[in-house]
C-alpha cells in the first residue's frame, strides 16, 4: 500500500466519507480498498453481499437500477457516515446481443437505468448536501467503449455515452460550489463482470460467424496486458482527491493505449 499524505501527517482521505456503488467486487471493491488504504470512511453497496465487499467497509444491499434502490442508498449513506464527500458511481454493465435489432426493449431501459439514470438519482439525492457544504467529489465510471459504438453494445455504449455527457454537464452546474465532477471509461479490465462479457461476447460473435465490428475480444491493448481493477482505482482516487482541486468536467480514458485518439 502506497499512503500519501496531504502534508499535515494525515492520510489523504482521512475525515473523508465515501460512497461507492457496486463494491463487491472488480473495480468497486478495488475503489473502496483504496479509499480504505488512504484514510476515508466507505459505504458500499450491491444487489447482494456475495462477491467479496473489502473488510473494514460498511455495506448495504440495494438496486441502483430503481428510484427506491437510489434513496435507500441515499438513507444508509446519512445514518451510517453522516453526509458523502466523494461519491463514486461505478455499478454497471449490459449484456452483448447479436446486433442492434436483437437487443429487446427491456435490456434498453435497463441498460440506461443502471449505466446512467442511476447516477442521475443518487446525485439528485446526494449533491444538495456536498452544495451547501460547497465541497465534494463525485466520480462517473463509464467506458471507453463509448469510442466504438457498434451493434452487441449500442445499449450499453449510447447510456455510457449519456453518462459522460449528464457528467460534463453536471460538472459546470456545480463548480460555483466548489463540488468536482469528472468520469473515467476503462478499455479491457480484468473483473468478473468484465470476463463474463467477453466470453458472452464471444459466443455471440461466432453465432453470428463474424469478427464482431467493435474489435477482436482477443485483442490486447498496446501496453501488453488487461487493465487490472487497481489500474483503475488509482485514477479514481486522484480524481476525487484534493490533487485534482482544479480538475472538473474532465473524463479520463483509461485502456492501455487502445483507443490513441480518445
Ligand atoms: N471490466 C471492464 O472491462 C470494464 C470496461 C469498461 C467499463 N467498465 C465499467 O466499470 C464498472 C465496473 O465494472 P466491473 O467490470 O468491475 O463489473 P463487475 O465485476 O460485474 O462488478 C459490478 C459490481 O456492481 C454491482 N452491481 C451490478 N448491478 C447492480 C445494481 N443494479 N445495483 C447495485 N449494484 C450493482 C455488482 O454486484 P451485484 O451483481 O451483486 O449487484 C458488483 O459489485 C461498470 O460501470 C462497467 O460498465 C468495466
Amino acid at each position: 500500500m502506497t499512503t500519501i499524505e496531504n502534508g499535515t501527517g494525515q492520510q489523504e482521505f482521512t475525515g473523508k466519507r465515501a460512497l461507492v456503488t457496486g463494491g463487491s467486487r472488480g473495480i468497486g471493491a478495488a475503489v473502496v480498498r483504496r479509499l480504505l488504504d488512504a484514510g476515508a470512511e466507505v459505504l458500499t453497496t450491491a444487489r447482494s453481499a456475495t462477491g467479496t465487499v473489502p473488510e473494514g467497509a460498511s455495506f448495504v444491499e440495494a438496486d441502483v437500477r430503481t428510484r427506491a434502490g437510489a434513496e435507500a442508498l441515499a438513507a444508509a449513506a446519512q445514518e451510517t457516515l453522516g453526509g458523502v464527500d466523494v461519491l463514486v458511481h461505478n455499478a454497471g454493465g449490459a449484456r452483448p446481443h447479436e446486433g442492434f435489432p436483437a437487443i429487446p426493449d427491456e435490456e434498453w431501459q435497463d441498460a440506461l437505468d443502471l449505466n446512467y439514470l442511476a447516477s442521475v438519482r443518487l446525485d439528485s439525492l446526494l449533491v444538495p448536501g456536498m452544495r451547501e457544504r460547497r465541497s465534494g467529489a463525485i466520480v462517473h465510471v463509464s467506458s471507453a467503449a463509448v469510442l466504438t459504438p457498434a451493434g452487441a453494445f449500442l445499449h450499453y455504449t449510447a447510456a455510457k455515452a449519456a453518462l459522460e455527457n449528464y457528467s460534463r454537464g453536471l460538472a459546470l452546474d456545480l463548480a460555483p460550489f466548489g463540488v468536482r465532477v469528472n468520469a473515467v471509461a476503462p478499455g479491457r479490465v480484468a473483473t468478473p463482470g468484465g470476463e463474463a462479457t467477453r466470453e458472452r461476447w464471444a459466443e455471440v460473435s461466432a453465432r453470428m460467424g463474424a469478427a464482431p465490428a467493435e474489435s477482436n475480444p482477443d485483442d490486447v491493448p498496446p501496453l501488453g496486458r488487461d487493465g487490472q481493477p487497481d489500474d483503475i482505482a488509482n485514477a479514481v482516487l486522484f480524481l476525487a482527491s484534493d490533487r485534482a482541486s482544479w480538475l472538473t468536467g474532465r473524463h479520463l480514458v483509461l485502456d492501455g493505449g487502445e483507443f490513441p485518439m480518445g
